[in-house]
């Protein structure tokens, strides 16, 4: 490293609050590794200066409107204590972003970039996104559907679920921010993309757990040799700890201080589907809430594609799926409340059991305002949907997919869903990573001898029998 850059460094450095410790620090080569190793680009976007190539401009609150930089910065602290909301120059979108730019771009959420709030052309791309959209026929048939998509995360990248959305942009903007530690509150999935994308773009990672998770969440995080805290509580009492330590540690929390940045991840859900539409809205979206953040930041990108004119504007009714062991939200819905009452989660869709949801209340007024519905189903009901979208698609989903296609299942039968609606189901994780859930509801391989006769026998006894029973055939 030259001379030159050195000084620069020391000028950025004094520049910044999030590295103003790092100043401290009396080896500068240290600090200067440091940086090198989070990239942090030339003019850190938590100076307040402007960062070239940005089309998002401010935080605004989503209750009172102030406004604030684009800093780690979650809450309307100033005012009212709202949640912040990136806004974006729209007139600079509509004059420069067309259907070919988009498609002109790379075969991930990064496609999207003008429409995400980073500055860099350099983004964390680990091809996450342009999962397929699937346009299914036996699942359809079944349930009475003529124009039934899928749209299946199970298999997005790195980590097979769409929190890889939220997480390859929220750590492209923690390093455009200067973090070098990043972390998160998680119920599984995000912990496993937090520590891989991490991993890949040479972080320093803590997350942490309830302690209770699936053993493939818990592997499936572990593998990339982050810090792994589990945390003997549920994911509230995880969430509220990690407050605290984002108060006191200065980590880039994905969904605490930067969480902003990171809730718009879940737009590219909304604008995939438009794209691989044709450039067209559904008529109706069912989708899974947790905190609520996947089911609103659908509904915004589905209005920024109108209101840039990439797609013609149209209603569009969004239902939302929870587990009856965890249902804040569907029972705020079902009640006609306009406040979320929070319960304590106990149910087997461990991922998306939170329940007192931070977006819970946006969630039912997009439920309402829209003409759609939220729906809780029971955990065996959950494990039904998990072994229908299997058995119909051959699309093994994690809880949260089976939640989500056993409320489809459940508004089509309580006539909730049109037939004829071109309705979209979003399955947003992969079914390997809870095999718990449905171990004794699958039977067993039948075990036989390596010749002729022994499977003869078997395949016999296999058809005069229900599959659960298979494991009976002793030969
Ligand atoms: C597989 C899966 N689907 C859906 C969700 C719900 O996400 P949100 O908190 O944005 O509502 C989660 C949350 O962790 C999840 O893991
Ligand atoms: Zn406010």
């Amino acid at each position: 490293m030259t001379t030159q850059t050195t000084e620069k460094t020391r000028t950025d450095l004094q520049a910044t609050d999030v590295q103003a410790t790092d100043v401290q620090a009396t080896d500068l080569q240290t600090t200067v590794a440091k940086l090198e190793k989070a990239q942090v680009i030339e003019k850190p976007a938590n100076t307040g200066e402007a960062t070239t190539g940005a089309t998002f401009e401010k935080l605004t609150c989503k209750e009172c409107g102030t406004e604030y930089d684009a800093k780690a910065l979650h809450v309307c602290e100033d005012v009212c204590f709202g949640p912040l909301e990136v806004s974006y120059d729209y007139e600079l979108l509509r004059r420069t972003v067309t259907r070919e730019t988009i498609q002109a771009g790379p075969n991930s959420i990064w496609r999207y970039r003008p429409f995400l709030p980073v500055a860099t052309d350099n983004p964390i791309d680990v091809g996450t996104g342009m999962t397929p959209l699937v346009k299914s026929h036996r699942l359809a048939r079944r349930l009475g559907l003529k124009n039934l998509y899928i749209k299946n995360d199970g298999v997005n990248m790195p980590t097979l679920s769409f929190k890889d959305r939220v997480v390859s942009v929220a750590l492209t903007r923690a390093k455009e921010l200067g973090f070098t530690t990043v972390s998160c509150a998680s119920t599984g999935n995000l912990a496993n993309s937090t520590a891989a994308i991490a991993a890949k773009a040479g972080l320093d990672c803590c997350v942490f757990i309830p302690s209770d998770l699936e053993a493939g969440k818990v592997l499936g995080t572990l593998i990339y040799s982050p810090t792994l805290m589990a945390v003997k509580g549920n994911y509230d009492q995880v969430n509220r700890l990690c407050s605290e330590v984002a108060n006191t540690h200065g980590w880039g929390f994905v969904n605490i201080n930067l969480r902003p940045y990171y809730s718009e991840g879940s737009k590219t859900l909304g604008f995939e589907v438009a794209e691989q539409l044709g450039w067209k809205l559904p008529d109706h979206i069912v989708a899974p809430l947790a905190s609520g953040s996947l089911y609103t930041k659908i509904y915004k990108g589905f209005q920024e594609f109108i209101k840039v004119g990439l797609v013609e504007d149209k209603p569009v009714r969004f239902s939302g799926a929870q587990a009856e062991g965890c249902s804040p939200i569907a029972q705020a819905f079902r009640e006609g409340r306009d406040f979320i009452a929070p319960v304590k989660p106990n149910t087997v869709a461990k991922s998306i059991a939170i329940g007192n949801p931070a977006d819970g209340i946006y969630a039912l007024e997009l439920a309402r305002k829209t003409n759609g519905n939220i729906e809780s189903v029971t955990d065996s009901e959950i494990i039904e949907g998990i072994k229908l979208l299997a058995e119909t698609e051959g699309i093994f989903t994690e809880t949260a997919g089976g939640t989500t296609v056993a409320v489809l299942k459940k508004l089509v039968e309580e006539g909730k869903i049109d037939p004829d609606e071109t309705t979209v189901v979003y399955i947003t994780g992969n079914g390997l990573k809870t095999q718990e859930a449905v171990q004794s509801d699958v039977g067993q391989p039948l075990t036989i001898e390596p010749k002729l006769s022994s499977f003869e026998q078997a395949l016999e006894r296999s058809r005069t029998l229900e599959r659960l029973e298979w494991q009976q055939v002793l030969v």
